[in-house]
């Protein structure tokens, strides 16, 4: 795991834009997982500001709550839109994400890692993570083999994305999500986490023990996987000195 501490999520949100810049230009049909929430937001906004080329680009989002309709303002089809793609060139039809609609939900999510297959594998997987440490929609305890399926939300999830629906009773509890073995198959995943509420969670998935209690922590056993801090989600990092040291001193020959 790389650990990438900077001053400010701006700071470190650039970084992250920047390797995707990066993939985007050197492979122009790249496959990206995206994710939705607050985190991502400025991640999505300083992409947009780069003008990069979408054409030929595939995306598969990590999940999307069940019973609502792609057109509800807080489904995250409508945050897609409205956050990212109606703003660069991307194509409707190589646009992927979980339909909360689905009538067979079990065989809905069998094609969806059908399709991610069939597009090559996911190159790069952008992650947030929950306060309770969950990736996707993958609460804790959810098996690390995982694969797409249907998730109950913690009454903890419920409570953090209350504030999208105006109240915790709004907050749909059923969710289907990438699973956590989809997650480790993309080469590489980028996990971002800004703020003292994600500090716990942070500090967990990167110096504890890898558990099911803190999804997050298996990203310790994947090759290719880079944690973007600012220092408020740093804070409880116990080598936090020693990962602002390694990138700062990175070999020319390492930058990524
Ligand atoms: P947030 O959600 O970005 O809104 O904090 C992160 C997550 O639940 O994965």
């Amino acid at each position: 795991m790389e650990i990438i501490i900077q001053p400010s999520a701006e700071a470190a949100t650039s970084v992250a834009a920047r390797i995707i810049a990066r993939l985007l230009r050197d492979k122009p049909n790249a496959v990206l997982g995206l994710a939705t929430g607050s985190t991502p937001l400025s991640l999505y906004r300083e992409l947009i500001a780069l003008k990069l080329d979408w054409r030929k680009v595939r995306t598969f989002n990590l999940d999307e709550y069940i019973g609502i309709s792609p057109k509800h303002p807080q489904s995250y089809h409508s945050f897609m839109w409205e956050n990212l793609f109606r703003h660069v060139n991307v194509a409707g039809k190589n646009v992927h994400i979980p339909d909360g609609l689905a009538k067979d939900i079990p065989k809905f999510c069998d094609r969806y890692e059908k399709k991610i297959v069939a597009a090559g594998g996911i190159d790069l997987q952008v992650l947030g993570i929950g306060t309770d440490g969950h990736i996707g929609f993958n609460e804790q305890t959810s098996s690390l083999a995982s694969r797409t399926r249907i998730k109950t939300l913690t009454p903890q999830t419920l409570k953090d994305n209350a504030r999208f629906f105006g109240g915790e009773d709004k907050v749909p509890h059923h969710v289907i999500t990438m699973g956590i073995g989809t997650i480790m198959e993309a080469r590489q995943n980028l996990l971002l986490a800004f703020g003292s509420k994600k500090a716990r969670a942070v500090a967990e998935a990167v110096e504890g023990p890898l558990t099911a209690m803190n999804p997050a922590s298996v990203l310790q056993w994947h090759p290719n996987a880079k944690v973007f801090l600012d220092a408020a989600s740093a804070a409880r990092l116990k080598r936090g000195e020693y990962y602002r040291w390694v990138y700062d001193h990175k070999p020319a020959w390492q930058q990524f």
